[in-house]
C-alpha cells in the first residue's frame, strides 16, 4: 500500500538562521503525525545543519539536485556520495527550474536518476508540462518523454526505487494550481503508463503533485486516488502553510484506513 509523501523544495530561498527557525516552528507539530511521511528538500551549504537538526525526527533529509557524474574534476558539482554521507535519504532530480533554466535535458535528468540511486538514494523524479504543452494538447506526450528517459537509461525497474512528482510548470509558483481533476487524470496516465509494463510497480509507486499547493488546496488534491502526497515550494518556507499540508497528508491516511 502506498504512503502518502509530503516534501518541501526550499529551492535557494533563506539563510541559515531562517532554516532554523522554520525547523523550529515546523518539527514539534510534525512529530505529532505519524501515518504520512515527510521530508525537506534544502540548499547544499546548509544540508549538514538541517540533517543535524532532522536526526532521530519523522523527516527525512533532501537535496534539490546532484551531479550527474561519480566524482573527480567537476567544479561544483555535488556527487551522489557526498549526499549520502550528508544524511539524504532524498534528492529531487529534472526539477522544471533544472531544465528551463540550466538547460538540463532528459538524458542529464536520467543520469542524475541513476547517480541517486547509485547511492542509496531515492530519487523523486520531476515531470510536467509547460503551458503551451497543455494547451496543444500534449501533456501526455510530454510526461511520457520525460519518464521514458529514465527507463531507458535504468530499466523499468529502477523507478521502484523512486518516487515520480507531476509538476505542470504552469502551476508551479503561480498560485494556479490544477484542479483536483486535472492532477488526477495526469497521475493516472502516468500509472496506467507504467502499469502495462509492470502492474504491481505502478500500484506501490508513489506519484506526488507539485504546483501552488497550499493548506487550502491539499487535502482535495490527496483525496485523489493516484495523487500520493506532494512537493511543495513556496508554501514549505511558511511554517504554518507547510504543517497544514502536512496535517493534510496525515488526514488523508486516517481516512484511508477508516
Ligand atoms: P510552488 O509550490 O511554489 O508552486 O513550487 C512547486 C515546486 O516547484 C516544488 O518543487
Amino acid at each position: 500500500m502506498r504512503v502518502k509523501l509530503v516534501a518541501g523544495n526550499w529551492k535557494m530561498n533563506g539563510s541559515l538562521a531562517s532554516c532554523q527557525a522554520l525547523l523550529k516552528a515546523i518539527m514539534p507539530p510534525l512529530s505529532a503525525l505519524k501515518r504520512a511521511r515527510y521530508a525537506v528538500c534544502a540548499p547544499y551549504p546548509y544540508l549538514a545543519a538541517v540533517g543535524q537538526a532532522l536526526k532521530g525526527s519523522n523527516v527525512a533529509l533532501g537535496a534539490q539536485d546532484v551531479c550527474q557524474f561519480e566524482d573527480g574534476a567537476y567544479t561544483g558539482g555535488v556527487s551522489g556520495a557526498m549526499l549520502a554521507d550528508c544524511g539524504c535519504r532524498y534528492v529531487l532530480v529534472g526539477h522544471s527550474e533544472r531544465r528551463s533554466v540550466f538547460g538540463e535535458t532528459d538524458e542529464v535528468a536520467a543520469a542524475k536518476f541513476a547517480q541517486a540511486l547509485r547511492h542509496g538514494l531515492t530519487p523523486i523524479l520531476c515531470i510536467g508540462e509547460a503551458l503551451a504543452e497543455r494547451e496543444a494538447g500534449t501533456t501526455e506526450a510530454v510526461v511520457a518523454r520525460q519518464l521514458d528517459a529514465v527507463i531507458r537509461q535504468g530499466g523499468l525497474e529502477t523507478l521502484a526505487r523512486s518516487v515520480v512528482a507531476y509538476e505542470p510548470v504552469w502551476a508551479i509558483g503561480t498560485g494556479k494550481t490544477a484542479t483536483p481533476q486535472q492532477a488526477q487524470a495526469v497521475h493516472a496516465y502516468i500509472r496506467a503508463r507504467i502499469a502495462a509494463a509492470d502492474r504491481r510497480l505502478a500500484d506501490a509507486l508513489v506519484i506526488l503533485y507539485g504546483g501552488s499547493v497550499k493548506g487550502a488546496n491539499a487535502a482535495q488534491l490527496f483525496a485523489m486516488p493516484d495523487v500520493d502526497g506532494g512537493l511543495i515550494g513556496g508554501a514549505s518556507l511558511v511554517a504554518d502553510e507547510f504543517v497544514a499540508i502536512c496535517r493534510a497528508a496525515q488526514g488523508a491516511e486516517e481516512t484511508a484506513r477508516i
